[in-house]
């Protein structure tokens, strides 16, 4: 990937953390600031402003471009458009694209009745139903949040820590030294334990026979078929479907089947008031009018929870260690920093937090405005979809010098700004699992680091593989362990 902005001069922040490790990890200035562009519900004045520049291709040219080769698409648009410009691709009313922070802002800090997500037009619609957190708008949507956010919690994570270190140990000690294999799948194994023990409450893998262990292959078996090249032109063929068709349906079939089958169980024990995952919590739960959720409810919601959760963290990390083991001093400093105990943690979140910029998971999340809004030199009508692009945002140029570097030392003694780093989104949407990611990412990275020797199984970098929503190695991040300790 090339891009020719020019970075614009712009002071070193001054944001700094005030943790112990920012007295010894003196921020640098390889993180700095956007240019301002003022942006929100448009004001009379910004009414004569011009609508942003289009991108002049036929609208099937621009779908299959934006779903096949989204980041070639993002990239040259911008280059040639600036930073605001009008695509038509995947959402209906031709989304415009923005790129900047204070855009961004704009946008997470709206009340959501004027800037209401745009996953309720997603492609995960029909696989994740229409009554998820995910794609629910409004006073429902709030609902499920409030409903959700304590099990999700900081203090709440820390409780998983064990399991997750647990679960990594038990992963890591099975793979092979000295033979190439795919670091997606083995890290996927990791997070889908994680997240089957927190959401269904079951202690390391489930026992042969039993709904959830029905329910952990079905998933697992849709992940891995989901990147075959027949899956993404089902995924095109759903797009705009409450409900799935084609092969998109047998493979609901197949998770509904297990899903059910866990709720039906979870029904009939006895001791449902004493558990502490995430589905019993959501069965106790009733509504406004003390009604309970119904099974598609419940189904939606944990379907929801697993698949939003588990692959993003496993191609995160697959994603993280793709550009460590291509770049070595970046490796080098790590390794040496988390085998000393010198600032361990700071240079694990640095590794982390760089490879979630330059490689976010999730490449673009939308709002569709329903009032006319200021997006820097434009305004757009009410009822427009606007894409933040998080591929753009993480690679500004006046924000980030050298944005194609993986660089980890940008974050040692400094923290991402809210709205310059947003691999999670932001506001009333922000991804509800980040705590959970992160410190997933965290324990894994901690005794990967500690315990193995990696090395790139081809130096070239790995290609962007879009599936759905994400953005993913190509090759699932093909590495050699040279040595175990
Ligand atoms: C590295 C891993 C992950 C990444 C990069 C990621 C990214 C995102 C993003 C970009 C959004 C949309 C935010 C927005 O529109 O502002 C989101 C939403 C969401 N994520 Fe994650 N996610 C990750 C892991 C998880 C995990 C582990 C879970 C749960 C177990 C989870 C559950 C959700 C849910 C439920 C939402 C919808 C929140 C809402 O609409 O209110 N995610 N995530």
């Amino acid at each position: 990937m090339a891009t020719t902005m020019t970075p614009a001069p712009a002071p070193a922040r001054t944001d700094q953390s005030s943790d112990q490790a920012a007295d010894e990890l003196i921020p640098n200035d390889l993180v700095r600031e956007a240019v301002p562009s003022p942006a929100g519900p448009a004001e009379a004045q910004d009414m004569d402003l011009p609508e942003p520049p289009r991108v002049p291709l036929p609208r099937g040219v621009q779908v299959m471009h934006m779903n096949w080769r989204q980041i070639e698409f993002m990239f040259r648009w911008r280059r040639r458009l600036g930073d605001v410009f009008r695509a038509n691709a995947i959402v209906a009313g031709g989304p415009t694209v923005t790129s900047h922070p204070e855009h961004v802002k704009s946008l997470f800090t709206a009340n959501p009745d004027i800037a209401p997500s745009l996953t309720a037009e997603s492609p995960l619609l029909p696989i994740v139903g229409p009554g998820s957190v995910l794609t629910a708008n409004g006073p429902r949507h709030l609902r499920q949040r409030r409903l959700l956010l304590p099990p999700f919690h900081g203090e709440a994570i820390e409780r998983y820590t064990r399991m997750i270190s647990e679960a990594t140990e038990r992963e890591i000690e099975r793979w092979p030294v000295g033979t190439p294999f795919a670091l997606a799948p083995r890290t996927q194994s990791i997070t889908l334990d994680v997240i089957m023990s927190g959401i269904l409450g079951v202690e390391g893998k489930p026992q042969r026979g039993t709904p959830e262990y029905g329910l952990r292959a079905a998933v697992k078996y849709l992940a891995a078929a989901s990147t075959l090249p027949l899956y993404q032109l089902a995924e095109l063929l759903n797009l705009g479907h409450e409900e799935p068709v084609g092969i998109q349906k047998r493979g609901i079939q197949i998770l509904d089947k297990y899903t059910y089958g866990v709720i039906k169980a979870r029904r009939q024990v006895t001791d449902l008031e004493d558990r502490t995952d995430i589905l019993s919590l959501i069965m106790r739960a009733r509504t406004e009018d003390g009604e309970p959720l119904t099974d598609r409810e419940l189904r939606d919601e944990l379907l929801t929870l697993i698949l939003a959760g588990f692959e993003t963290t496993a191609n995160s990390m697959a994603w993280t260690w793709e550009r460590l083991t291509r770049t070595p001093e970046a490796y080098d400093r790590l390794r040496d920093a988390v085998r000393s105990d010198d600032h361990a943690d700071e240079h694990i979140e640095a590794a982390i937090v760089e490879a979630m910029r330059v490689r976010p998971v999730i490449p673009a999340i939308g709002r569709r405005v329903t009032v006319p809004w200021r997006l820097g030199d434009y305004t757009v009508p009410a009822g427009t979809p606007v894409i933040m692009s998080i591929l753009l945002v993480h690679h500004r140029e006046d924000l980030y010098p050298e944005p194609f570097a993986y660089r980890p030392e940008r974050w040692l003694g400094r923290k991402p700004g809210t709205y310059e780093w947003i691999p999670f989104g932001g506001g009333t949407r922000r991804c509800l699992g980040a705590t959970l990611a992160m410190a997933e990412q965290r324990v894994v990275m901690d005794a990967m680091v500690r315990r193995l020797d990696l090395e790139a199984a081809d130096p070239a970098p790995e290609h962007v593989n879009h599936r759905n929503v994400t953005m993913i190695p190509k090759r699932g991040a093909r590495v050699i362990v040279r040595s175990r300790h």
